[in-house]
């Protein structure tokens, strides 16, 4: 098969940052995807609806003139969030989730919760208003290696989150190991996970290939090959329970290319046609429309697009960076070559 045309994707976990960095970044997403799920990890964090409204609004005006692309906001949980904010949250009709950050696990979550003990009566109310709570899976207990924090934490704090609150919708949000998948596969209704381009793609020796990768650094870091394979087992099974989320997160060259570098990879500018070749790979690009335009929408009880898009195989070079903001940022696969290439949208 040269040639795919499917229905218009979402993109279920995406950061768009703000202010000048987001308007160069946010037409990239929008010139492929119908809607996206906004993560709420700006500083400061968007806490409240009002915040939420306000940011939608921010991102509505940096839009192309002509797209119809649809931001769906995230409130950023903390420990104090008042469980009076979900139900305005979901009042208003613009929230689709809450994002639990472990306080400290990943870029701007400092204000994150510091003990799931203090948020359960906001994931009652979550679970009695149907509000999906999205987790950043890693337990941030310095005592445990780095690439074991998801494992870690699907035993510490997910499992017990999940059986607290049998009504609570639970995405576990850009999946890394095998471990996360049987959590999924063998979960009650209403857990669900998001899997990224570049964990599908990569594996940890990319973090080290002939010299430090920075590029290559995001949260939840890269893991080894039979973690790789069972996201793409996953990805490409039909499976409902998994659908994509790119986890595009940009940030600026010399935040990444520090002593202490940033964590985030930056995909949006390649997204589909990245996972279009996963998924030919894996001899399964017949499942690519249902892991990227069905599995998400019907998750979050939101119609699927009607629009269609049209991806041939044709081979198409990434620039070496993008502007963004006052610097510039080097994306996924920055001068390499992409097997697949969009030919054709229509977004009606
Ligand atoms: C994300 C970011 O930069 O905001 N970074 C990342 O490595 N994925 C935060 C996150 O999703 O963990
Ligand atoms: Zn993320």
């Amino acid at each position: 098969m040269t040639q795919i045309t499917m229905t218009r994707p979402d993109d279920w976990h995406l950061h768009l940052r703000d202010g000048a960095a987001m308007a160069d970044v946010v037409a990239h997403s929008a010139r492929v995807f119908g809607r996206a799920i906004v993560m709420p990890n700006l500083t400061p964090p968007v806490v409240t609806t009002d915040g939420a409204l306000g940011y939608r609004r921010r991102i509505l005006a940096a839009l192309p003139a002509e797209t119809t692309f649809e931001p769906l906001m995230t409130l950023y949980l903390t420990d104090r969030t008042p469980p009076a904010e979900i139900k305005m949250a979901v009042e208003s009709g613009i929230v689709h989730g809450v994002k639990l950050y472990p306080a400290g696990a990943t870029t701007n979550s400092e204000a994150g919760v510091t003990d799931i003990a203090r948020v359960g009566e906001v994931l009652a109310v979550m679970a009695e208003l149907g509000l999906p709570l999205q987790v950043h899976g890693e337990v941030t207990d310095p005592g445990v290696d780095l690439f074991d924090r998801e494992a870690v934490f699907l035993e510490r704090i997910l499992a017990p989150i999940v059986e607290e609150h049998p009504g609570l919708k639970v995405v576990m949000e850009h999946v890394t190991t095998s471990e996360a998948v049987s959590f999924v596969e063998n979960a009650r209704d209403g857990v669900a996970a998001t899997i990224t381009p570049h964990h599908l793609l990569m594996n940890r020796n990319a973090i080290f290939s002939g010299g430090i990768r920075p590029h290559h650094y995001c949260l939840p870091v890269l893991k080894r090959e039979r973690h790789r394979q069972a996201l793409v087992r996953a990805a490409t099974s039909g499976n409902a329970r998994f659908f994509l989320g790119t986890d595009s997160a940009p940030h600026s060259v010399e935040t990444k290319e520090a002593p202490c570098g940033c964590a985030g990879i930056y995909s949006a500018h390649a997204a589909l046609e990245l996972y279009a070749g996963v998924f030919e790979a894996a001899g399964a690009l017949d499942r690519l429309e249902a892991f990227a335009s069905f599995h998400g929408a019907d998750y979050y009880q939101l119609p699927r697009n009607t629009g269609s898009i049209t991806l041939v195989q044709k081979p198409w070079l990434v620039p070496p960076a993008y502007r963004f903001g006052e610097s510039s940022l080097i994306p996924l696969s920055a001068g390499e070559t992409v097997a697949w290439k969009i030919e054709e949208m229509d977004c009606h």
